[in-house]
């Protein structure tokens, strides 16, 4: 039998988001899935895959535009396979301590897209990340990595436990 073939794609801005692709696509394939990540801009075309996983960071409350156009622009046929998204932000310990809800646009294209699941990740931010925002936040004492490696892990277990369990 083929394995299942799942699309990974992120809409980051400086990299954490991809991050957490990268770590859900590779877990998917130590599962026996045959993942691909790839940037949510590069999404033209979803009916090569079985299931889609679809994350974006969140900037100012708004989740990655990037992450919410490849929603947009591919909803006809995300609304025909599994598809599970994913938000990544809070630059604290509170994405472990509880569930963060979905912000608004992410709760739409769930219900659109009739999506299995969704989870929020913690972010993360550098010293050296670009932009006046981010180096307020970094002043403040906000840099960190709150990406929670066994989370991630955690999950893409559980999507690859769906898309390979008894149907
Ligand atoms: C200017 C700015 C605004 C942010 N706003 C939010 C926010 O509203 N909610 C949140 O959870 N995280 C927020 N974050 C944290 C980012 O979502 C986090 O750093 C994320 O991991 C960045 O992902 P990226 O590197 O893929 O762009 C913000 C970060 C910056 C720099």
């Amino acid at each position: 039998m083929t394995s299942k073939r799942v699309l990974v794609a992120y809409g980051t801005k400086h990299g954490a988001t991809a991050g957490i692709a990268a770590q859900i696509g590779a877990t998917l394939r130590e599962d026996g899935l045959d993942a691909v990540v790839v940037p949510a801009d590069d999404v033209d075309d979803v009916r090569g895959y079985d299931a889609v996983v679809l994350g974006g960071a969140l900037y100012a409350g708004h989740w990655s535009r990037k992450a919410k156009r490849c929603a947009e622009r591919n909803a006809h046929y995300l609304q025909h396979r599994p598809v599970w998204l994913f938000s990544s932000g809070p630059l604290d310990h509170s994405a472990e301590e509880r569930d963060i809800a979905p912000v608004r646009a992410v709760a739409q294209q769930m219900e659109r897209l009739g999506a299995r699941q969704h989870v929020t990740f913690g972010g993360s931010i550098t010293e050296n990340t670009p932009g006046l925002a981010a180096k307020m936040l970094a002043r403040a004492g906000k840099a960190g990595d709150y990406r929670e490696p066994d989370r991630i892990r955690t999950w893409a277990h559980h999507i690859s436990a769906e898309l390979t369990g008894p149907q």
